[in-house]
């Protein structure tokens, strides 16, 4: 495909100047996205899995529900608000929201692929039957979604990021539960985290999710798993448990 870029992102900057980007929860999206987009570049690049352009297409809108989401409900919690991936595509594809970023650059097969992958991109497991090349869009946004959100863990207080004092992050243990799924080396379910040190956990388990070689090489070149796995901690069994973690990480 051919897409202008550059209206695409001046659409973006006028859609979220509509938003409070004092707000630092708003702040935080505008760079997410921006970062995804260009994450996204680079993955469909370097594996020729997708369209660059569509892949960076699929970057720039895939956090587009976050804005409507805080707006109304003050939070980026989808358990107690609202779907926001979900939010995003209907506003995109149900009440035309896209036209407003990619008028006349889209076939509908390029919009079937958009929607794919955005509506799928934060779901734990990603909708069974999709087409191969869906597959694909669903699989670089999502590696590159992730790739950012080891940047977020360490930008950004995890005091703030999941909502807990100081002292509880430091006191924390980590769940047995938690533990099983580093071990087995798979994403863990929401439900299965109680301590705060089960999220930091939890996010660094999403190195074990990404889907292509060229993922893994940016998310350990970036540094920011290796700063997560540096977690400050006051007990002996946690951190005995987050060094265990920084040698067998990046096995295979
Ligand atoms: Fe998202």
């Amino acid at each position: 495909m051919k897409l202008n870029r550059y209206a695409v992102t001046a659409a973006f900057e006028d859609y979220v100047s509509g938003y409070n980007a004092a707000d630092p929860k708003i702040r935080l999206k505008i760079d997410h996205t921006t970062r995804v987009a260009g994450l996204c570049d680079r993955i469909a690049e370097a594996t020729g899995a997708a369209d660059v352009d569509l892949a960076w297409l699929c970057g720039m809108l895939h956090d587009i529900g976050r804005f409507e989401q805080v707006r109304r409900y003050g939070t980026f919690v989808d358990a107690v608000s609202v779907d926001h991936a979900a939010l995003g595509a209907d506003l995109l594809f149900k009440e035309g929201l896209l036209n407003r970023f990619a008028p006349d650059d889209l076939t509908p097969s390029d919009r079937a692929l958009l929607e794919a992958a955005i509506r799928n991109h934060s779901r734990y497991r990603i909708d069974a039957g999709l087409s191969e090349s869906e597959m694909a869009c669903c699989h670089i946004l999502r590696d590159a979604d992730k790739i950012d959100i080891f940047r977020v863990n360490c930008d950004t207080p995890l005091e703030d990021i999941y909502n807990v004092t100081t002292e509880a992050l430091r006191v924390s243990p980590v769940s047995e539960a938690v533990k099983d799924c580093f071990r087995n080396r798979t994403a863990v379910l929401r439900s299965l985290k109680q301590y705060p040190a089960d999220y930091v956990v939890a996010h660094l388990c999403l190195v074990f999710e990404l889907v292509y070689p060229v993922s893994r090489t940016i998310a350990r070149e970036q540094g920011y798993v290796e700063r997560m796995l540096g977690f400050q901690s006051d007990n002996e069994a946690t951190k005995a448990w987050f060094s265990h973690m920084r040698e067998r990480i990046w096995e295979q």
